[in-house]
């Protein structure tokens, strides 16, 4: 898989990608990320990317040709699967979308900044607007970083443990269990016996019960679908 993100602030999204699973991914040549500074394509000598909007109004809006410049650069050099622009009035992400994402070749994001993009470019470039959540960040870069995470991890070999990604919390619209770990007896605090039991199959059915019990407390929306 290929992702390519255009930003005007590129810096932002280095260390997301030069650290723990998403730099082993990368290293090991299972995802290829390639950050793309907008201002490149930008216009004149001040290499311009943003404009007032029309109809006056506070804030830059980005303008739609160094965007257009960048993104028909990349197509010329393979064929995207989606454009995906990212602005919290997108789609919410979820696991879903992330299982989904996953199985794609290549994929642009584009972040958003200031007032956002020129509507041409959201009717026009744009396949797909993806929102991270039900709140403003500054920029789409910190969206676009946690959207990849979210997709890398998926990708066959990067997780150490195959399984791993499949007792996810939102793999089968279930939270994921408790888990413990050494010592077994903390202050007064006791691990349940049954996770010391060496009973398996028992262990299998306490946890489904806890992540049932978990979800029905914490997020009984997802049981409903
Ligand atoms: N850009 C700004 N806020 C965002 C959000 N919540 N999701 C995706 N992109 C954004």
């Amino acid at each position: 898989m290929r992702i390519d993100i255009i930003t005007v602030l590129p810096e932002l999204l280095k260390s997301p990608f030069d650290a723990s699973i998403l730099k082993r991914a990368i290293d090991k040549n299972l995802v290829e990320v390639e950050i793309h500074n907008l201002r490149d394509y930008g216009i004149g000598n001040y290499k311009q990317v943003d404009d007032y909007q029309f109809g006056g109004g506070a804030g830059m809006v980005l303008m739609i040709e160094p965007i257009d410049k960048c993104i028909s650069e990349l197509k010329g050099q393979r064929n995207y699967d989606e454009v995906i622009y990212m602005t919290p009035d997108g789609e919410r992400l979820n696991q879903g979308m992330a299982n989904e994402l996953s199985l794609r070749q290549n994929i642009i994001m584009l972040c958003g900044h200031y007032k956002g993009v020129d509507q041409r470019v959201r009717d026009q470039l744009v396949t797909m607007e993806i929102s991270i959540g039900d709140y403003v960040l500054s920029g789409g870069e910190l969206a676009a970083a946690v959207l990849s995470d979210s997709i890398i991890r998926l990708l066959p070999g990067v997780l150490n443990d195959e399984t791993s990604a499949l007792t996810d919390t939102f793999q089968d619209n279930l939270l994921a269990p408790p888990v413990y770990t050494r010592p077994s007896r903390y202050k007064e605090w006791e691990v349940p016996p049954i996770l010391m039991s060496g009973n398996t199959p028992k262990i299998e059915e306490w946890r489904e019960e806890e992540a049932l019990k978990h979800t029905q407390k914490r997020r009984p929306d997802l049981l409903e679908d």
